[in-house]
C-alpha cells in the first residue's frame, strides 16, 4: 500500500512537529515490562531530529482511561523511560515534549474536531508512527492529516511493508498461518481473510475448542462460544490445499485441568492435570494443545517458507499449559521461513522465552496486524493518503 513517508514531507528544519506514537506498553507497579514499543519509533523521531525540527510534541495513549484523567494511567513512566533512549541515541531531548496520555480527553476516542484542533494547534507537520492504534479512528490518528502535511513513520512504514509481503501473491509457499487467543469471535474475520490465501492455518488456544465444537467433540468446561458454532463448522469445510488436506487445523490432543482446578495470573496453581484427545472430559477444562499436536504444528511451521503467528495456544503464564505455546514458538524462532509475530500476547511469550530476536518480524500491533490482513486498509492508513502532503 502506498503511503507517504518522512521523506515525502516538507523539509522539517526549524518545523514543529506533532508526532503520535503507540506508547500503550505493559507497565506494573510503575514499572515497564517491555519498552519495545518505546524504542522502536526512536528512529523517526531521531530521523526528524537529524532534520532539525526546531521541536517535537509527542503523544500517545496509555491504557484505557475513559475519557478522564487517571494516575493509573499517566505518561510518567514512559517519559523515564523515552528520556532514557533519546539519550541513548545522542540527540538533544530538550527539543522532545511528550503530551500526557490521550485518553485523558474524552475528545479523542470521540474524534472530536475540538480535540483535533487543540492538538494541530502550533504544529506544521504531523508524523504517525503509531501502527498499534491505527486501526482506531480516534482524533490524534484520523483527524490531523486533514490539517497538516502528514506521513507515516518508520515503524508504521515497515509494519506496512511486511504485512503487505503476506497479503501479495509474493508471499512464498506454504504459507502456514498459526492463530490462538480465547475468543474465537475475535478472529473469524482474520480467518476469513487467510483461509483462501494460505496453506494450512493452525487453530490452538482457547478459540480452538469452538472449532473442536463444531466437529463434534466434547468440550467440557473449556472456553467455548457457541453461537460461532456453525461459523467454524463452515470455515472448516473452507478451503482446499492441493494435496487435498483440511486448510484448518486444529489439535488433536489438548492438555487440560481437573474441576476446581485453578491457574491463572496471582492464583496457587492447582488441580490435576492431563493429557488427553480432542474430547475434554466433563467439568475439565483444556488449557493447552497437547504434545502431538504441539509436534505437529510444530513440523507444519518447519516445513513452511512464509509464516504469520497471533495469539498463544494455552494458558502460556502457568508452566503446566505453556509446551504448547513454547513449541510454536520454538518453530517459528528456528525456521527458515519468513516469519511475522501479530503484536500482544504471542510477542509477550516469544520475550518470555527468549526467542524475540529469532524471528523476522514482530509486529507492534496485535488488534491493528489483524485487521489489516483482514481489511487490506486501516483508518490511519487511509487517513494519511487522503491527508494533505
Ligand atoms: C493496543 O495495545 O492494542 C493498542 O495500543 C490499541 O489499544 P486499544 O486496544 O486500547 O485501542
Ligand atoms: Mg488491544
Amino acid at each position: 500500500m502506498n503511503i507517504p513517508v518522512l521523506e515525502d514531507l516538507p523539509s522539517p528544519g526549524g518545523k514543529h512537529v506533532l508526532v503520535r506514537c503507540d506508547f500503550n506498553v505493559p507497565i506494573t507497579d510503575g514499572q515497564i515490562d517491555d519498552d519495545l514499543r518505546i524504542r522502536l519509533p526512536i528512529e523517526t523521531l531521531t530521523w526528524l531530529l537529524d532534520q532539525d525540527a526546531a521541536r517535537l510534541t509527542v503523544c500517545s495513549h496509555l491504557g484505557r482511561p475513559k475519557g478522564t484523567p487517571d494516575p493509573r494511567y499517566s505518561m510518567d513512566p514512559v517519559r523515564a523511560r523515552l528520556g532514557e533512549l533519546l539519550e541513548a541515541a545522542g540527540v538533544d531531548a530538550s527539543r522532545v515534549e511528550l503530551l500526557e496520555n490521550l485518553r485523558f480527553s474524552p475528545g479523542e476516542e470521540d474524534n472530536d474536531p475540538a480535540f483535533v484542533d487543540h492538538l494541530v494547534a502550533g504544529q506544521d507537520l504531523y508524523v504517525d508512527d503509531a501502527f498499534g492504534a491505527a486501526h482506531r479512528a480516534h482524533a490524534s490518528i484520523v483527524g490531523p492529516p486533514a490539517r497538516l502535511p502528514s506521513a507515516a513513520g518508520r515503524v508504521l512504514a515497515r509494519e506496512v511493508e511486511v504485512l503487505d509481503t503476506l497479503l501479495g501473491r509474493a508471499a512464498r509457499r506454504p504459507f502456514v498461518a498459526v492463530l490462538g487467543g480465547s475468543k474465537v469471535s475475535d478472529k473469524l474475520g482474520v480467518i476469513e481473510a487467510l483461509v483462501d490465501r494460505v496453506d494450512r492455518l493452525l487453530v490452538g488456544g482457547g478459540m480452538c475448542y469452538t472449532f473442536l465444537a463444531a466437529q463434534g467433540h466434547a468440550v467440557g468446561a473449556s472456553l467455548l462460544e457457541e453461537d460461532r458454532i456453525d461459523d467454524c463448522r463452515r470455515l472448516l469445510d473452507a478451503g482446499r490445499p492441493p494435496d487435498g488436506g483440511p486448510t484448518i487445523v486444529v489439535p488433536t490432543d489438548l492438555t487440560v485441568l481437573s474441576p476446581g482446578g485453578a491457574f491463572g495470573p496471582g492464583k496457587e496453581p492447582t488441580g490435576e492435570v492431563r493429557q488427553v484427545g480432542a474430547d475434554v472430559p466433563g467439568g475439565w477444562m483444556g488449557l493447552d494443545i497437547g504434545p502431538g499436536s504441539a509436534a505437529a504444528f510444530a513440523d507444519a511451521i518447519g516445513e513452511a517458507a512464509t509464516v504469520f503467528w497471533n495469539g498463544p495456544m494455552g494458558v502460556f503464564e502457568d508452566p503446566r499449559f505453556a509446551a504448547g505455546t513454547r513449541a510454536v514458538a520454538e518453530a517459528a524462532a528456528s525456521s527458515r521461513a519468513f516469519t511475522v509475530v501479530g503484536g500482544g500476547d504471542s510477542a509477550a511469550a516469544l520475550a518470555a522465552f527468549g526467542l524475540a530476536d529469532a524471528v523476522d518480524h514482530v509486529s507492534t500491533g496485535g488488534g491493528a496486524s489483524l485487521e489489516y490482513l483482514e481489511q487490506g486498509d486501516l483508518p490511519g492508513l487511509a487517513a494519511l493518503r487522503r491527508g494533505a502532503v
